[in-house]
């Protein structure tokens, strides 16, 4: 009887009881039974666990691992029209299949904002002998919703998207709707990887405007609208510029996107050999305004873009995107020439004075001046992977700056308004202006630091009798002001 009371607690609560009044003997045997019992449930528990354990590490971490690499792969793999909805209801219509559909993102409620707007058109045809693309419709049907004279059944009478922006000269697209289904598909060719319709934005060829908002204008399409990049084709709405500057980025930057060359929309489509070219997917975004202050507003969200973008060129170029130096650098960007004319335009006024200064209080630090343009690109891309603080004028120039490695610094130079603001690019009169840091400010992988300017003694004119600080100024620099960036961006980095 005593063994009853000195039992613990913990087997007291969950003992056995026995419910037909068995022997006491039986009793401790079905106890031990049940005692090894629990021990042999308990191991297999144990094993159990162990072996879900190993094989939640080994496959499940692993492929949780590989996620933030697929990132630029997930574009290939996003939702195309393909496995849209597609339900025969209304098609009482005589061969349902050829008519056109479209969507977008962006502004359907106001037909005037032409720039807010980026589509994709299906079973879109281009007729090589009219130069139009068909839009096929049984009949009229509702397109956008402006605000003020309710449902439009055009595409806004011709302008519906823009291939540029006004600062370019804006020049307005739209599909021509014909009210017919579209040609037998024994008349057509049939294109089904995505094309773009393009059309270069600057009359200049710098490399900001093309690279990053032209090119990358296309990159940021697809992941906006869930089309797929890979294979897709860019189509110059005229001609192919055969600038030896565009040739350059075309060869160098343009594969980000897709593996085929841009081509010249007539000649290409003529290469068929057929009346009729048929889209399965036209795509066509209009370009947003990506750099002035006042695209820190339109620009928000677009930061994976800028950044994939990025790292699609540096793939391209065979350049590890997650590569880290592990010794300072410092580069000084040597504007020597500029693209829009002869003379200095917009340079450091003073970096002879500037590269004695740091080579004397930064002894440790590799200190690099670089005139970009006498480096080929892989050259660019591989010196500015190794550089952690970049010091550069503002403009074209400084667009090496996404290639920067994670964590280093930019100090960039700004250019003061005066009595020259403009509004519509969000710079005010007697601002210390940063020309494009509505762009800088929405990458996260480094740090932009402005070198800002409000006096007189921060900038020379760049010939005599110039008036404008945003064009014709270049930058004084004050030496402890940029050691007072530099002793910042160092300790940032530490
Ligand atoms: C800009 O600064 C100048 C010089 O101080 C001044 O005369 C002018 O009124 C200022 N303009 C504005 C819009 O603040």
């Amino acid at each position: 009887m005593p063994d009853k009371y000195t039992r613990s607690p913990r087997h007291r609560s969950s003992s056995p009881r026995s419910p037909h009044g068995k022997s006491p003997n039986f009793m401790q045997n079905t106890k031990r039974q049940w005692y090894n019992q629990r021990y042999f449930i308990l191991g297999v528990n144990i094993v159990c666990t162990l072996f879900v354990n190993l094989i939640y590490i080994l496959v499940i971490r692993r492929s949780h691992k590989q996620e933030p690499v697929a990132t630029a792969q997930k574009i290939d793999d996003s939702p195309h029209l393909h496995s849209a909805i597609h339900i025969p209801y209304l098609d009482l219509r005589p061969e349902p299949d050829r008519f056109s559909n479209f969507r977008c993102v962006g502004d359907m409620n106001d037909k005037l904002k032409l720039e807010a707007r980026s589509c994709v058109f299906n079973n879109i045809c281009y007729d090589t002998r009219a130069n139009t693309f068909n839009y096929y419709q049984s009949k009229p049907s509702i397109i956008l919703f402006d605000k003020n004279v309710g449902p439009i059944r055009t595409f806004a009478s011709g302008r519906f998207l823009a291939l540029n922006r006004k600062l370019f000269g804006l020049e307005a697209w739209a599909p021509t709707i014909r009210i017919t289904p579209a040609p037998k598909e024994e008349e057509v060719t049939r294109l089904k990887n995505v094309h773009v319709l393009y059309k270069h934005s600057a009359r200049e060829f710098s490399f900001g405007h093309i690279v990053f908002e032209d090119f990358g204008n296309i990159f940021n399409s697809f992941y906006r609208l869930g089309t797929k990049m890979k294979n897709s084709v860019i189509m110059h709405k005229y001609v192919v510029p055969e600038d030896e500057r565009f040739q350059n980025f075309e060869k160098e930057y343009r594969p980000a996107i897709t593996s085929n060359p841009i081509v010249s929309l007539k000649p290409y489509m003529n290469s068929f050999g057929k009346r009729y070219v048929c889209f399965d997917q036209l795509q066509v975004s209009s370009p947003p305004v990506p750099f002035d202050p006042i695209a820190t507003v339109t620009n928000q969200g677009k930061e994976d873009m800028f950044y994939q973008f990025r790292n699609a060129i540096l793939k391209y170029h065979n350049i590890d995107p997650e590569y880290v130096p592990t010794k300072h650098k410092i580069i000084i960007t040597d504007k020597k020439r500029s693209n829009f004319r002869k003379g200095r335009k917009r340079v450091i006024a003073n970096l002879d004075e500037l590269h004695l200064f740091l080579k004397s209080n930064y002894p440790d630090i590799d200190i690099e001046v670089i005139a970009w343009d006498e480096k080929t690109v892989k050259e660019q891309l591989l010196l500015t992977m190794d550089c952690t603080i970049m010091i550069t004028p503002c403009g074209g120039v400084s667009f090496n700056l996404p290639f920067l490695p994670h964590n280093a610094h930019a100090i960039v130079m700004d250019y003061f308004s005066g009595d020259q603001p403009e509004e519509w690019r969000g710079v005010m009169a007697n601002q210390s202006a940063s020309m494009e840091g509505g762009y800088w400010n929405h990458f996260w992988h480094f740090k932009t630091m402005y070198y800002q300017v409000f006096d007189k003694s921060d900038w020379e004119w760049d010939f005599e009798g110039a008036t404008n600080t945003r064009q014709d100024a270049s930058i004084v620099i004050k030496m402890e002001r940029i050691k007072d960036l530099i002793d910042t961006a160092l300790e940032q980095m530490e």
